[in-house]
């Protein structure tokens, strides 16, 4: 059989451990051990043989969290995170988005092909309080493990913080031909990486927590549990993972080292399944595993882990011997051809803290900084230059694509990374070639996904247009539009309204 990796692939030299700022994991021994929470899956409004409609509302409440006080937090269609959504390719999707909470927002469906900048959800489609908005579109790409979250710059941060994030599947007819755990809640189970500070009487404060480089907390959180166990039943389980956390890198790997098997990144199945010992995950990438508990029996305990932090407890039930293999092939891929005389873009992810900058400069709303032919395949060398006490990693995503990583400085990209990615770690001093195609036109964002990076700036937009039609106008939303909205929504006058991306610029002496 294939070969079993035992590494992160990642620097050692720029985990986020070695951040000046790092907050240390720590179990919350406030917290007994509870279920871990399975989202429910979000019932269609209606559905035909063509169409299916959904209703998606942003809302604020109060969720127990610890004993004593409840947490105020934000969610979807409940008060934390979001009911799991499930999305066939080829359906036609109409969503509605609902904002009931206090202040504007956006829908950004991260790792969506769907149209920029409106139906994406980017920082340019914001759903005022009390408003409702209508989106439809039709999903053509690989199944995939994606996800729904806010993404109101510069606030896209805070509002991820207080609970707008949610998993998003979108299922084709290959992915249910596979021999794969196919039972949701049972033996196919999302699990969202986050972590939070939580404050006096049980509640989160992000200004108080505030970390221009991120902002973390000392207490896991998966699927808005903490402390959470899981009963297994079934031999083999696959585990969505997402890592939704502001900042936080996760170093996954289980009691003793036992195997799993990547079966699926960011935006499809790899090609080939991966064994492995270890995952690291940055910000909002994604991984699907399988688990094989053949070697366990009922009463057993096993233990996942983010570097020595325990954080999901596996307890070992009664079983029924399940003996599907795996295909070799999990995924066919043929890349792209790119016509020689495309030019290379280049991209440099630079600056720390509040010097944070994409290409040298601070995302600009109304400034669209990049064009590309729709449909052309083109090579992206995205450069990380940190290299201030060993740099950092920086996640790099880009919306209405899923890529391939071709090379990182020039070498072969790492074994679990053959499949469609829209997000992926650039270590310091690396150029990490990707491949990106736009199938639709429009306006899309792309940056770093450590997401106070983000809102501090380090982001642009492409727009990806079609060269036969004359170029479309596209109404851009303006920070400052933004800015007054929210300063009008929060009963702040401008200049004492608050948000963590702002320091960033003013600090830079940059308006936003
Ligand atoms: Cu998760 Cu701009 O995206
Ligand atoms: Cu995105
Ligand atoms: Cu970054």
């Amino acid at each position: 059989m294939s070969k079993v990796y035992t590494n992160y692939f990642f620097d050692e030299a720029a985990y986020d451990y070695h951040d000046g700022g790092y907050v240390p994991l720590e179990v919350n021994a406030a917290a007994p051990l509870k279920p871990l929470n399975v989202p429910p899956l979000l019932k269609p409004d209606k559905e035909t043989a063509t169409d299916v409609y959904y209703t998606v509302t942003a809302q604020a409440g109060e969720t127990q969290l610890l004993p004593g006080a409840k947490t105020k937090t934000w969610g979807y269609n409940g008060t934390l995170l979001s009911p799991t959504i499930r999305y066939q390719v080829g359906k036609h999707v109409h969503v509605t988005l609902k904002n009931e909470l206090p202040e504007l927002t956006t829908f950004h469906w991260h790792g969506l092909n769907v149209s920029g900048p409106i139906v994406d959800g980017g920082c340019h489609a914001p759903v005022y309080p009390g408003e409702t908005k209508h989106i439809d579109f039709t999903l053509d790409q690989p199944a995939a493990m994606t996800w729904l979250h806010a993404h109101p710059c510069p606030s896209t941060a805070e509002q991820v913080w207080h609970g707008l994030a949610g998993i998003v599947y979108v299922q084709d007819d290959h992915e249910a031909s596979l021999p794969l755990p196919h039972n949701y809640g049972v033996d196919d189970i999302p699990v969202v990486l986050q972590d939070r500070l939580f404050h006096e009487n049980n509640q989160w404060d992000y200004r108080a927590d505030y970390d221009p480089d991120g902002v973390a907390g000392p207490t896991a959180m998966l699927n808005g549990t903490i402390n959470p166990y899981f009963d297994v039943t079934t031999q083999r389980l696959r585990l969505r993972f997402l890592d939704g956390a502001n900042r936080r890198e996760w170093r996954l790997h289980l009691d003793d080292d036992h195997e799993f098997t990547q079966i699926a990144g960011d935006g499809s199945f790899l090609p080939e399944p991966v064994r492995m010992t270890k995952l690291m995950l940055t910000c909002a990438e994604r991984a699907q595993i399988i688990i094989d508990f053949a070697d366990k029996k009922p009463g057993d305990v096993v233990t996942l882990f983010s570097d020595d932090v325990p954080l999901l407890q596996f307890r070992i039930h009664e079983f029924a011997p399940d003996s599907a293999v795996l295909p070799d092939q999990l995924l066919q891929i043929t890349p792209p051809t790119v016509n020689p005389d495309t030019p290379v873009r280049h991209i440099v992810m630079s600056g720390m803290d509040e010097t944070v900058a994409l290409d040298g400069k601070k995302f600009k709303m109304d400034r669209i900084d990049a064009t590309q032919p729709v449909g052309q395949a083109q090579y992206w060398d995205v450069t990380n230059t940190n290299d201030m006490e060993g740099g950092m990693v920086h996640p790099f995503h880009c919306h209405g694509t899923q890529f391939l990583v071709i090379s990182r400085n020039g070498q072969a990209p790492y074994p679990n990374e053959h499949g469609y990615k829209d997000t992926v770690g650039v270590n310091p001093g690396e150029t990490v070639r990707l491949l990106v195609r736009f199938d639709l036109p429009g306006v899309y964002m792309y940056h770093c996904h450590i997401i106070e990076h983000e809102d501090g700036g380090m982001m642009a937009q492409i727009e990806s247009y079609d060269p036969s039609k004359p170029r479309p106008h596209y109404n851009l939303m303006t920070m400052d539009k933004l800015m007054m909205a929210l300063s009008a929504e929060r009963g702040v006058p401008m200049d004492e309204l608050w948000m963590g991306g702002m320091d960033s610029y003013k600090k830079m002496g940059m308006e936003m």
